[in-house]
């Protein structure tokens, strides 16, 4: 009994102590200290475990399909290389300033499995910078990038240019310029680009320029996206 007494005191006197921690503003909550070495591996630890777990469950459709690939790419490039960069691009300043931050996926997608991959994508990775893509986002159209980073691994810069010439005008991010009416036209005068971009493959430059499309408009008024490719 007396064991027992001494024993409850203990636990009301550290969750006493956590509290006063918690109000004491003694915490440094800035993203510009790293976590300490027991906090991050807990942290770290935990969040593998999770993904694993849930990753478990998902149902993988075929990837090794360069429709979805290509359908891929351009997503990846306007919602991905902000913060997690790409062969031969940093991340933007955003992505630079996250803690914890955001790996390059180019290592990172040989690590995971497809199935990971998803489950990252869709459901994000709390109290980090990562979003919860599928709040906004159907399954069909985060598989297409998931099919991508499967083959990430393998592209160096220029493969990863010639890539994204190619997938000029596919993937619901395409034609984030234009309006649905329009999108057919410019996607026609992409692919043209892309095609004489070919001609001289070592323009790095000139290949990306159908990229501008999508980028130049950020608005990202989902209600009008076709998310069902
Ligand atoms: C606003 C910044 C941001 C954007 C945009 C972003 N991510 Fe992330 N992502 C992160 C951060 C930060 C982490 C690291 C989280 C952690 O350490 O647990 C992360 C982690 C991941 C991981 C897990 C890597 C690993 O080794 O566990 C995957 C996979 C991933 N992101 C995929 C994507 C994809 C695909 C997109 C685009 C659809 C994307 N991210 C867009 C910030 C971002």
């Amino acid at each position: 009994m007396k064991t027992l007494t001494t024993l409850i005191i203990a636990v009301v006197i550290a969750l006493l102590g956590i509290v006063s921690y918690a109000y004491s503003g003694l915490y440094d909550v800035s993203a510009s200290s790293p976590h300490s070495g027991v906090l991050d591996w807990l942290l770290s630890t935990t969040s593998h475990a999770s993904i694993e777990r849930r990753a478990s469950e998902i149902e993988v459709p075929e990837l090794d399909n360069d429709d979805l690939v290509l359908a891929g790419i351009n997503d990846f490039n306007s919602m991905c290389t902000g913060c997690h960069g790409a062969p031969g691009k940093d991340p933007e300043a955003m992505g630079q300033g996250l803690n914890p931050p955001a790996p390059d996926l180019a290592e990172e997608a040989a690590e995971l499995t497809p199935a990971e991959l998803f489950w990252v994508t869709k459901n994000g990775i709390r109290m980090t910078g990562m979003p919860a893509w599928g709040a906004t986002h159907g399954d069909d159209s985060i598989w297409p990038v998931v099919a991508f980073m499967t083959r990430l691994p393998e592209l160096d810069e220029a493969a990863y240019q010639e890539l994204l010439a190619s997938a000029a005008g596919q993937g619901h991010h395409a034609s984030d310029a234009a309006d649905a009416e329009h999108s057919h036209e410019e996607s026609d005068e992409a692919a043209d680009n892309a095609a004489h971009d070919h001609d001289e493959p070592h323009e790095h430059g000139a290949a990306a320029e159908p990229e501008t499309a999508p980028e130049a408009s950020e608005e990202h008024d989902h209600s009008t996206h076709e998310h069902n490719r």
